[in-house]
């Protein structure tokens, strides 16, 4: 498997693939690499002839000095766990500096207010730090097509967004939220709960699900009152939010309305850990 630090070779490796007319299909991740990464490698690997993982802890995107140190780094891990799918993959797994070229900092984008929704309303900068560096490894690498997870929607539609105004040549897919068997969603932070906590996050799904049931019958409010006593009698959680919008703006949804798709975001606490879920409503 080849393993890049350096931007220049990576570029170099990639030269003949781009020349020859490859189809290159690109994963960018932080690391800490779990099952839900590997759907979206098994993903670009059916659909593209050239793979490349990008392993990067972006400093840009932290508003938290201490949220940025603890972060999780086990890139021996990682690049196991890859080799384990598939030693074709190329991984690009670069310094701050090889990136950031001794700036490191972000750009500001127009993302049409995308931005001030959800997680970034609470995250100054943050989806300038996503889209800085997103924008940067795609001028890299040069896919054809790109992977975001709909575990973090709010994010691909930013992506989106930032690829259609930057007039970029790259397909941006959305891939489903891979989930442990018994429906939580997979991230490097159920590391962090108990066996208990892991089995109870269970119903994090199962009540999206039932809202999503309850929605397509009634309406906004009825869900939302449905999602609120549902976490008042499990003590154990503590909701942040439960919000439904529109798909295409993010926009906080009052009512149904007719012709637009509809999307339920959940962050919830457990054990001082922070989950994060989605799902569709259409
Ligand atoms: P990271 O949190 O490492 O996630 C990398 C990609 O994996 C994202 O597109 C995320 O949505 C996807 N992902 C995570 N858990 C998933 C799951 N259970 N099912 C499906 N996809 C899942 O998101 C980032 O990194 C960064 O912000 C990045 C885009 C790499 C920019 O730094």
């Amino acid at each position: 498997m080849k393993v890049f630090h350096a931007q220049s070779q990576l570029k170099q490796h990639l030269q003949p693939f781009l020349q020859a007319k490859q189809t290159t299909g690109f994963v960018p991740t932080m690391g800490a690499i779990h099952k839900g990464h590997l759907s979206l490698l098994q993903q670009a690997m059916n659909e593209n002839d050239v793979i490349v993982m990008s392993i990067f802890v972006n400093p840009t995107q932290f508003n938290n000095a201490e949220d940025l140190e603890k972060y999780p780094r086990t890139l021996q891990k990682d690049l196991e766990l890859i080799e384990a799918l598939s030693n074709k993959i190329i991984v690009y797994a670069p310094t701050v500096d090889d990136i950031y070229e001794g700036n490191t900092v972000a750009q500001n984008f127009d993302y049409d207010g995308l931005d001030n929704e959800m997680e970034g309303a609470n995250r100054p900068g943050h989806f300038n730090g996503v889209g800085t560096i997103v924008k940067k490894l795609f001028e890299i690498v040069q896919p054809t097509k790109a992977y975001f997870g709909e575990k973090d929607f709010q994010q691909l539609q930013i992506i989106r967004k930032m690829v259609e105004k930057n007039n970029m040549k790259i397909d941006v897919v959305g891939c489903p939220i891979f989930r442990e068997a018994n429906g939580l969603a997979m991230s490097s932070r159920n590391e962090r709960l108990s066996v208990q906590a892991k089995d109870k996050a269970a119903f994090i799904y199962k009540t999206l699900q039932a809202a999503k049931d309850l929605f397509i019958e009634k309406d906004v409010k009825d869900a939302q009152a449905f999602v609120k006593t549902a976490f008042e009698s499990e003590t154990d959680f503590t909701l942040e939010y439960f919000i439904i919008a529109d798909e295409a703006s993010l926009k906080t949804a009052i009512v149904k309305e007719k012709n637009k798709n509809y999307r339920a975001f959940i962050v919830v606490h457990i054990e001082g850990v922070r989950l994060i879920d989605n799902i569709t409503l259409n």
